[in-house]
């Protein structure tokens, strides 16, 4: 089986305007299918640092080019890392969110609701928290506030109470003791939508993905030359608003960062003013695609 197909490759890396000399970071190497064309597209003296934070896409996939760097580490620490390798600013940086299919595919990963598997979501092994110590652990309110912050679950309450009752009797330790655990609510609601919503909001709260992505957004500009881009492709829209705001408005909310004296602060140009989707062939060609929204900066 395929590690990973890459999703809206020749749109994202050639929003990042590609120099052959330049510098360039890709964020989430995965299967390394954007790296790759990234390395195509640099010269000798070009530098391209890729992290990912999973040992089996390191171990897999990395790709043999004097100009290639592969760093295994959460994203959110690469400015340490490059400024280790004495590098203190870059030309574009490339983050394509979410989970590989590998990932999701390997049931022993613990991602998926199909099959019987432990569940465990942690895309690092060092990672200290799983999805079966959260559904164990945390309390009936946080359960709620999670499934309803990152995973838009309406029946929020009344899911996070049946996980409870269910665990007060029985550890849920794999896919199939959840989805014993919810099988009260009614047929119509644990439609593949649904389930795919809290397995999302589950991997999210594990990876802690919200808080991971502000801090690259965040370093991103101290680190883009002037000119450099960001470019980013996110697969739901809690995170597809964070980066559109923070390219529009420089902020994580709808309100304009400003200064002190009430002047807008503006990081970024917009290049696309509506996220650049899969086409039609892509999403048939990969369903896996077809949430994907892309959303690229040019730094001011
Ligand atoms: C959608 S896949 C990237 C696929 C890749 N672009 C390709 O073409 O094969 C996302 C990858 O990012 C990694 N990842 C997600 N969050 C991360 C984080 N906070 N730090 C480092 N890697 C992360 C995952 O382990 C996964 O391999």
């Amino acid at each position: 089986m395929k590690y990973h197909v890459p999703v809206l490759l020749n749109e994202s890396v050639n929003g990042l305007s590609i120099k052959p000399e330049g510098t360039y970071i890709d964020l989430t190497f995965g299967g390394g299918g954007h790296s790759k064309l990234i390395l195509e597209k640099l010269n000798l003296n070009g530098k391209l640092f890729s992290f990912d934070t999973d040992d089996t896409a390191i171990k897999e996939n990395s790709l043999a080019n004097n100009n290639f760097h592969l760093i295994k580490s959460n994203f959110k620490f690469f400015d340490l890392h490059i400024k280790e390798k004495g590098i203190s600013k870059v030309d574009g940086i490339l983050a394509d969110l979410g989970v590989s299919s590998h990932q999701i595919d390997n049931k022993k990963r613990g991602f998926s609701y199909m099959g019987d598997h432990k569940l465990d979501m942690r895309m690092s092994a060092q990672n200290e928290i799983s999805a079966e110590q959260i559904l164990n652990n945390y309390d009936e309110e946080s359960l709620q506030n999670i499934l309803y912050k990152y995973g838009d679950i309406k029946n929020s309450k009344i899911i996070a109470k049946e996980i409870v009752t269910y665990r007060n009797k029985k550890k849920i330790i794999s896919n199939y003791d959840l989805l014993d655990a919810i099988r009260n609510i009614s047929e119509k609601k644990l439609s593949y939508k649904f389930l795919s919503k809290l397995y999302q909001a589950i991997r999210i709260e594990v990876n802690d993905e919200i808080n991971s992505l502000k801090e690259i957004l965040k370093k991103s500009v101290e680190f883009l030359n002037s000119s450099g881009r960001l470019v980013v492709i996110s697969y739901h829209s809690i995170e597809d608003r964070l980066v559109k705001n923070f390219i529009n408005k420089s902020s994580f909310d709808s309100d304009f960062k400003k200064d002190l004296y009430g002047k807008k602060i503006e990081f970024f140009k917009r290049i696309n003013k509506k996220p650049i989707v899969p086409s039609e062939e892509e999403k048939k060609n990969n369903s896996r695609s077809r949430s994907a929204k892309l959303r690229i900066g040019e730094r001011l």
